[in-house]
C-alpha cells in the first residue's frame, strides 16, 4: 500500500482536492491520509461535509485577520510531528495558497516528495496576485511530480526548466468536481426573492491585492449599475475576511438589489452559478467552473494566471477601474452577440478526469514506473 497524505487548508483546495481524495480512497493500492491546516474555518468546513471527508488531522490555525507569517509558521510547526509520525510516501498539495506553500516546505524538510495539483500557473508577476504568484513558484521549486492542468501550464514549468518527465497534464481537478455539485432541480432561499423576469449577477471579490481602493472602485460601478437597472440582482456572497466584509457592507448598504449573503456551500454556489447571466470575480476557481457552465466572466484584476479562458472567449480581464466594469457590465447586459458568444466558448480545463490521472501518475512514480 502506498501512503499518499493530501494537505489542504482552504475553501477551494478543498473543492478542488475532493476529487483526488476520493479517488484515493475508492484505489485499493493506495492508503490516503487526509491532513488540514485549518487555514480557513467555516469555509473549509462547508467543502468537507459535502464531500463527507472526514480529515485524519486538523491543525486548526486559522486566527482572525491572520498574517502571511503566522499562517506560515503555524502550517510548518504543525506539520512537523504529524511527518514524522506518518512517514507518507509522498504529499499531495493542491494551487497556491499560503498553506500549499508552507506544507511543500515542511514536506521537503522531512524527505517526502511533493506532488503539486494545479502546477505551473504563472502571472510572472510577483504582485499579482500576491502572494499566490509566489506561493505557486516555491511550491513548484520544491515539489518532485508536477500535474499541470492545461499544456500552456506545461510549458510554463518548463520555460522554468523543470524536467519534463516529471510534468503530466492532467485537466483541472474543478471540472472533476462540477461532476458532484451540479443539479437542474436546483433551489435556493434567495432565488425565490428574485421574479423570474430579473436578471442575475453572480459577484465574488476578495483577494488581498484587491482590498482598498481596488475593491472600493469595483462596487461603485456595481452599485451604479444596480440602482440603473431595478430588474437586475447582484447576488454577492460575501467572503468571510473581516476586511472584506466589512467593504462589502458600506458599499452596499441600502441598495435593494445588491443581496450581500454569506458565503454559499460549494453545492450553492455552483448551481447559482448555472443559474446566473453572467459572473463578476478576482477568484481563480470560478474562472475556471464558468466556462463548463457557459457563463461569462468579467475577471476583476489586472492580470491572469488562467489565459486559457480569455483565450476560449469566456473570461474578459476588465480590472478594476469604475468606469471600465461599469462599461463591460453595460456591454455584457445589453450587447447580445458579444455575449452570446462569451456564453458559448468551449471549456479549455479538462474532462473532468483529472484525479484518476494523477492517482495513477503517483502510484507510477512511487512503483519507479515511469521517471
Ligand atoms: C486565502 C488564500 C487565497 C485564496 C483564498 C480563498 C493565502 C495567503 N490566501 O485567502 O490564495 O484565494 O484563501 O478563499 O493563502 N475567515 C474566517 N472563516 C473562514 C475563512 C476565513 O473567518 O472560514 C477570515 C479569518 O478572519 C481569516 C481571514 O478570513 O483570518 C482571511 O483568511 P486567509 O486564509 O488568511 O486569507 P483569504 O483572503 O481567505
Ligand atoms: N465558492 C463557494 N462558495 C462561495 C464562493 C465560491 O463554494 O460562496 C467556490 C467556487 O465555486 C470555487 C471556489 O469556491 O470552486 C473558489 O474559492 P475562492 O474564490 O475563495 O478562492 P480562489 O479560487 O480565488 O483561490
Amino acid at each position: 500500500m502506498q501512503k499518499i497524505m493530501t494537505i489542504f487548508g482552504t475553501r477551494p483546495e478543498a473543492i478542488k482536492m475532493a476529487p483526488v481524495v476520493k479517488q484515493l480512497v475508492a484505489d485499493e493500492q493506495t492508503k490516503p491520509i487526509v491532513v488540514v491546516t485549518g487555514q480557513h474555518r467555516e469555509m473549509l468546513k462547508q467543502v468537507l461535509d459535502f464531500f463527507q471527508i472526514h480529515p485524519d488531522y486538523d491543525l486548526a490555525i486559522m486566527k482572525k485577520n491572520q498574517s502571511l507569517d503566522q499562517i506560515t509558521s503555524r502550517v510548518l510547526l504543525g506539520l512537523a510531528p504529524i511527518l514524522d509520525q506518518e512517514q507518507p510516501d509522498m504529499v499531495l498539495v493542491h494551487g497556491d495558497t499560503t498553506t500549499t506553500m508552507a506544507a511543500s516546505l515542511a514536506s521537503f524538510y522531512h524527505h517526502v516528495p511533493v506532488g503539486h495539483v494545479e502546477a505551473g500557473l504563472r502571472t510572472w508577476d510577483m504582485a499579482s496576485p500576491f502572494p499566490e504568484e509566489a506561493n505557486r513558484q516555491l511550491t513548484d521549486d520544491l515539489a518532485s511530480l508536477y500535474f499541470a492542468p492545461t499544456d500552456l501550464s506545461k510549458q510554463n514549468l518548463l520555460k522554468e526548466h523543470h524536467p519534463a518527465d516529471r510534468i503530466i497534464v492532467t485537466g483541472n481537478t474543478a471540472i472533476d468536481a462540477l461532476q458532484y455539485t451540479v443539479n437542474h432541480d436546483y433551489h435556493h432561499d434567495v432565488l425565490s426573492q428574485i421574479p423570474d423576469d430579473h436578471r442575475i449577477i453572480l459577484l465574488t471579490m476578495h483577494r488581498r491585492e484587491n482590498q482598498g481602493t481596488p475593491m472600493n472602485n469595483v462596487f461603485q460601478a456595481v452599485r451604479d449599475v444596480a440602482l440603473a437597472d431595478p430588474r437586475l440582482d447582484i447576488v454577492y456572497p460575501v467572503h468571510l475576511s473581516p476586511r472584506v466584509q466589512e467593504q462589502a457592507h458600506q458599499a452596499f448598504a441600502g441598495i435593494a438589489n445588491v443581496h450581500l449573503i454569506a458565503p454559499l456551500d460549494v453545492v450553492d454556489f455552483h448551481n447559482l452559478a448555472a443559474r446566473s447571466h453572467f459572473i463578476m470575480t478576482d477568484s481563480g476557481g470560478v474562472q475556471e467552473e464558468a466556462p463548463s457552465l457557459n457563463k461569462p466572466v468579467l475577471v476583476l484584476r489586472d492580470t491572469t494566471e488562467r489565459p486559457e479562458g480569455v483565450t476560449a472567449g469566456t473570461l474578459k480581464l476588465v480590472g478594476t477601474d469604475r468606469e471600465q466594469v461599469r462599461q463591460a457590465m453595460q456591454a455584457l447586459l445589453t450587447d447580445d452577440q458579444q455575449y452570446q458568444r462569451m456564453a458559448a466558448a468551449q471549456n479549455p480545463y479538462g474532462d473532468g478526469h483529472a484525479a484518476e490521472r494523477i492517482v495513477d501518475c503517483c502510484k507510477q512514480f512511487l512503483t519507479k514506473d515511469i521517471m
